[in-house]
């Protein structure tokens, strides 16, 4: 099917498509050119959503479950009528591979349908008080209400399907939301508030997808009137939005560098290729994407050469070709910083073992080895086309090599052996081990998030559904 992009898209204040002006200005990520204008909300445009939540959070919280269910499914359907035009979408606006941005729509189908199904089982719980004789007669039970209007910010590097982690849920919750999403790649998140747009059932101020520049947005945190503030995005700004948000509650979906340990009893073909996929994949720009690689002593030069190999037969270039596997990173800024890191590592005793050139914004599938822990290739994120291989003797010594790090998102091991997996599950000061695949795995209803730097709270649906909620208990005395 052959897609157009629009060359001009509204944005969504209040459930309705508003033009209030075109100045977002979003360039295709691979040819650099501009491809589509949209609008770039003010304060007050964004003070007029929050207020439209607020107006809504009550008559979202009365909304029967099938009535939820029905908005979300629609979404599903719309989705998948829809599939090639977000596809392409993605191709454009982050310069996403085909076959990743098409991964990306079938995952976001699936963050819809399983909100589909969590929205009819907002389950409580009775709860026996009669543990003593002063509560005698007494009886518990407690049930989940919506949290109030939420405010969401969303990432880059999955412009649908991690703005849908945010608003899935909260339609399946009955909260109200406005969303900003990245300014670089705001389309996905657009054209799901066409989608949700065309649900009648949704009261007015349910939701507002808001692009903003970062200087006029502070609404998004500091605003009082919103009850909860999710954001995806890069550590040092995450942790920065906490210190201004006040009383809100927080979830922070941040950064990691995370590692896989391959030990000498992996099925090698198997883990060459998910550490191909899960290093490289969209040009290594996901928080789980896998930054180190520890080997088994035992295999890691047979190991080293499977990898190199491997990696000089990826074909990069324009994302919107079929066999092509790593395309641009989202700017040339972002390229040119992760080829420093990569100078300087090797200016500091790292060896080259592939890749390494960069052209623009597209950066070469680079990896590395003996590279000093200290420097910023391995102890940052690298969120770009680079992985750092090194070598351990005994499994504890690899499993403090992955705990060595600030951040702790996903872990990945390579092993038969369950009582390293168990050792593993218990020592690993990370969000998710996977076992037997990458750290970049992820099913969109696990639980999902990280541990130290990496950030606050879960998402994965239900768990995200538990942050944008409140208990409330009931207590009954018989008499
Ligand atoms: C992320 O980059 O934060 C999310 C990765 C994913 O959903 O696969």
């Amino acid at each position: 099917m052959i897609v157009k992009l629009k060359p001009v898209y509204p944005l969504y204040l209040n459930n309705k498509a508003a033009q209030p002006n075109t100045d977002l200005v979003v360039t295709d990520k691979y040819t650099g050119k501009p491809a589509f204008r949209t609008a770039l909300a003010t304060p007050d445009v964004i003070d007029e959503a929050i207020a439209g939540a607020v107006r809504a959070a009550e008559p979202m919280a009365r909304l029967a479950s099938f009535e939820k269910q029905a908005v979300l499914n629609h979404c599903v359907t719309r989705f998948r009528e829809r599939f090639d035009e977000l596809a392409y979408a993605l191709c454009v606006e982050a310069g996403k591979p085909i076959n990743d941005a098409e991964g990306e729509v079938t995952r976001l189908i699936d963050t819809f349908r399983i909100a589909a199904e969590e929205a009819v089982r907002n389950y409580g719980e009775v709860q026996p008080l009669d543990i003593s004789a002063r509560a005698k007669g007494y009886m518990g039970m407690w049930k989940r209400v919506p949290i109030g209007p939420c405010s969401f910010i969303s990432p880059f590097n999955f412009p649908l399907n991690l703005a849908a982690h945010k608003i899935a849920p909260a339609i399946a919750m009955g909260c109200p939301f406005v969303m900003k999403p990245a300014s670089m790649t705001p389309l996905g998140a657009i054209i799901m508030g066409e989608v949700l747009a065309e649900c009648d059932i949704l009261p007015e101020g349910a939701f507002s997808i808001l692009p903003a520049s970062r200087d006029g947005a502070d609404l998004f945190t500091t605003d009082e009137r919103l009850k909860l503030l999710s954001f995806t995005g890069s550590p040092g700004v995450g942790w920065d939005l906490k210190a201004k948000a006040g009383k809100k509650k927080i979830v922070l979906e941040l950064g990691g560098n995370a590692a896989v340990i391959v030990d000498k009893d992996a099925d090698l073909k198997h883990a060459l290729e998910r550490i191909i996929f899960g290093a490289f994949y969209q040009s290594g720009q996901s928080c789980i994407g896998v930054q180190r690689i520890i080997i088994h002593e035992d295999i890691y030069d047979k190991f080293r050469a499977m990898l190199v190999k491997r990696t000089k037969t990826l074909i990069a270039g324009d994302p919107k070709k079929r066999d092509t596997f790593i395309g641009p990173m989202i700017s040339e800024k972002e390229a040119a910083r992760l080829d420093g890191w990569i100078q300087e590592a090797v200016a500091g005793g790292a060896k080259l073992l592939t890749g390494g050139k960069r052209d623009g914004a597209m950066l070469e599938a680079t990896l590395l080895e003996n590279v000093d822990r200290k420097s910023k290739a391995y102890r940052e994120e690298a969120f770009g086309p680079l992985a750092i291989l090194s070598k351990f003797k005994k499994f504890d010594k690899a499993m403090a090599e992955v705990n060595d790090s600030k951040f702790g998102l996903q872990a990945g091991i390579f092993t038969r052996d369950i009582h390293q997996v168990l050792d593993a599950w218990d020592t690993l000061d990370v969000g998710g081990v996977v076992v037997n695949d990458v750290s970049s795995y992820r099913v969109d209803n696990m639980p999902y998030g990280g541990v130290k730097d990496s950030g606050l709270g879960r998402e994965g649906v239900r768990f995200a559904m538990e942050d944008m909620s409140e208990i409330r208990n009931l207590v009954i005395r018989r008499v």
